[in-house]
């Protein structure tokens, strides 16, 4: 790869396979785990789109962070029998960068486009007739000389991901043909999950210690596999190697991720919102400046476990911290003395 292109791409699919994340990464739609719909949906529009020798239409995965949407951008291009090109929204800072990108696609190539909601509207705008018509429209020449050339591109599939399909302007979210919604996965299948990781790594883990790493991952496959690992570290010093419930448990408190995987930051989000605000309704941005985090982050990286777990609720008037979130600190709900 020229500097250029490591500018603009990630070097993601382009490291070698013993890098742990990659070698953890499912290839194939038969070894994800989870995702059941989504999966069925893919399975099915890949296989028909192969029988008519055409490339895939464009798919957009939405849903919070380290579910696995780039590893499914991964299996959709392998299914497909084509290459990835793997980059970023904030990467492709001008047209220019993006034009590079697209003309040095082969036929049928997966473009893979990180937070895709985080593109600049100008180089958005490439993407436009890109997607719908696999053209390059370039503007040669300045003011009132100025013309426009149009320049045929390969056939594409192009997989965006953001957090929020929300997030994206409309122009953009229509001209994805498929558009699939990735939800936090079950502690069955996060179990499943940190049973395939354990097994590809050589780690020895028993039952229930896959199940207590997995009652703890908030619902994702990257914090199942961060926690295994750090899980196997400690079975590895103060105990005999094998990670067991008990293991699992004290390498996670030292971790300060409690018994449903709530950190130190889900955590004073909670306590914020009772001790600052009775509990709430109170809005997201008094939340972030309270907590000292982006509201941004709050709302796609905590909020999504906390409201899944039933610990805080979205109202009209603002975000509200339910009884079972009291329950969950040892606090008391305003107006409910404790029996004790
Ligand atoms: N590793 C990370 N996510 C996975 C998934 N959904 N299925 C299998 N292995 C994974």
């Amino acid at each position: 790869m020229s500097d250029y292109d490591e500018r603009i791409m990630t070097p993601e699919f382009s490291g070698s396979d013993s890098d742990i994340e990659f070698s953890l990464r499912p290839k194939i739609l038969d070894d994800y785990i989870g995702q059941q719909k989504v999966k069925e949906n893919l399975d099915i529009y890949i296989k028909a789109a192969v029988g008519r020798h055409e490339p895939l239409d464009h798919v957009l995965l939405y849903g919070p962070p380290g579910l696995g949407k780039t590893t499914l951008a991964g299996i959709i291009a392998n299914e497909m029998g084509v290459n990835i090109r793997v980059t970023s929204g904030p990467a492709l800072a001008k047209q220019g960068d993006l034009a590079a990108l697209l003309t040095n696609l082969n036929e049928g190539d997966v473009l893979f486009v990180d937070e895709i909601h985080r593109l600049d509207r100008s180089v958005e705008e490439v993407l436009y007739p890109a997607m719908e018509d696999n053209a390059l429209d370039i503007i040669i020449g300045k003011g009132p000389s100025a013309r426009s050339i149009r320049l045929d591109l390969p056939k594409f599939t192009l997989v965006g991901a953001t957090t929020r399909a929300g997030q994206l302007s409309a122009p953009l979210r229509d001209r994805f043909g498929i558009i699939q919604r990735l939800e936090l996965y079950t502690y069955d299948e996060l179990a499943q999950i940190i049973n395939r990781s354990a097994g590809i790594l050589d780690i020895e883990i028993d039952k229930s210690g896959a199940e207590e790493l997995a009652k703890r991952s908030r619902g994702t496959p990257r914090i199942a596999n961060r926690i295994l690992k750090r899980a196997r570290d400690y079975a590895q010093v103060c105990a005999d190697g094998i990670i067991t419930k008990q293991t699992a448990a004290l390498a996670l408190e030292r971790m300060e991720i409690d018994e449903l995987g709530l950190d130190a930051i889900d955590r004073r989000v909670l306590k914020t919102m009772i001790k600052n605000y009775n509990g709430g309704p109170v809005g997201l941005d008094t939340i972030a400046a309270a907590v000292g985090e982006e509201a941004v982050t709050i709302e796609d990286v905590y909020e999504p476990y906390l409201m899944q777990i039933g610990f805080l609720a979205r109202t009209p008037r603002g975000r509200m911290v339910t009884p079972a979130g009291y329950r969950h600190l040892g606090m008391d709900m305003p107006g409910q003395q404790s029996l004790l």
